[in-house]
């Protein structure tokens, strides 16, 4: 009984906070690199294949702790990949296996290449801060690489996510340590290709996670220097959601 209060607590919560959100006010990296879905596929063929597998594992002999292939359990699950991208250049596992897949992503251009990439997937143009979706009208929402995009609060995004999911929420972001070199490294290199807004710590994201009242119920760092956080928020109790795994 409680758990179903606390949930409709933080459902209330979500509209009440995405009804100011407006457009999400991209920059000038992001309007270049969001609009071209080949700039993008170079983009990530540079990170993944040139800086991360050639030079980081290749070269310098790291262990390249790939991400998973897949998610793993979406058989038979209603699936929303929010923020999709170009849909044929991800940076987070497979979703596949679902039984429907819904995608949206802010750049009308991004959206266009998802719906020509993936046929069987509904696609729309949307907004991540206000989804026009019911209450749980998903199983499991997926959400890869995009937080540092959204010029708001994390929680923010994860409210609204949280709210269309009855199961959980999977997450793939890249991560910034507290302190030290390789935070500062990290923050000079995104400053210059990426464009976002605000890269989170793991302790950051822990703590969104916490403040809608779910938890992170399993995560991993993977890529050679390990700052790709995999990670699944589920409800906050068993009793929040008969649905839950
Ligand atoms: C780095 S790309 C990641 C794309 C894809 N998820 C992937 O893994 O390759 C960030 C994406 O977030 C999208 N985005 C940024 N703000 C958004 C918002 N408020 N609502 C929906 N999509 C947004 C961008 O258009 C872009 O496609």
């Amino acid at each position: 009984m409680s758990g179903r209060c606390g949930r409709r607590d933080h459902r209330e919560r979500a509209r009440a906070s995405v009804s100011d959100s407006g457009n999400a006010g991209r920059n000038l990296a992001e309007r270049v690199l969001f609009d071209r879905p080949l700039l993008y596929r170079i983009k990530r063929f540079v990170i993944e294949r040139v800086i991360w597998d050639f030079v980081l594992s290749g070269i310098f002999r790291m262990d390249p702790r790939p991400i998973p292939e897949r998610v793993p359990d979406l058989g038979g699950k209603r699936v929303l990949l929010a923020a999709s991208g170009p849909g044929d250049a991800t940076t987070g596992p497979a979703i596949d296996a679902a039984a429907e897949i819904t995608a949206f992503d802010l750049s009308p251009h991004f959206a266009r290449a998802c719906a020509a990439n993936h046929p069987d997937w509904r696609v729309y143009c949307g907004n991540l801060l206000s989804l026009p979706h019911a209450d749980d009208a998903f199983d499991v929402a997926v959400l890869y690489s995009s937080l540092h995009h959204v010029p708001v609060a994390a929680e923010r995004v994860l409210l609204e996510l949280s709210r269309v999911s009855a199961e959980r929420v999977v997450i793939v972001e890249g991560v910034v340590p507290e302190r030290g070199f390789l935070r500062t490294a990290l923050l000079v290199w995104y400053r210059l290709v990426d464009g976002g807004h605000h890269y989170y710590s793991q302790r950051e994201l822990h703590a969104a996670a916490e403040s809608i009242g779910w938890r992170v119920a399993r995560e991993d760092l993977h890529g050679p220097i390990r700052h790709m956080w995999f990670a699944t928020l589920s409800p906050p109790s068993p009793l929040s959601s008969s649905k839950q795994a």
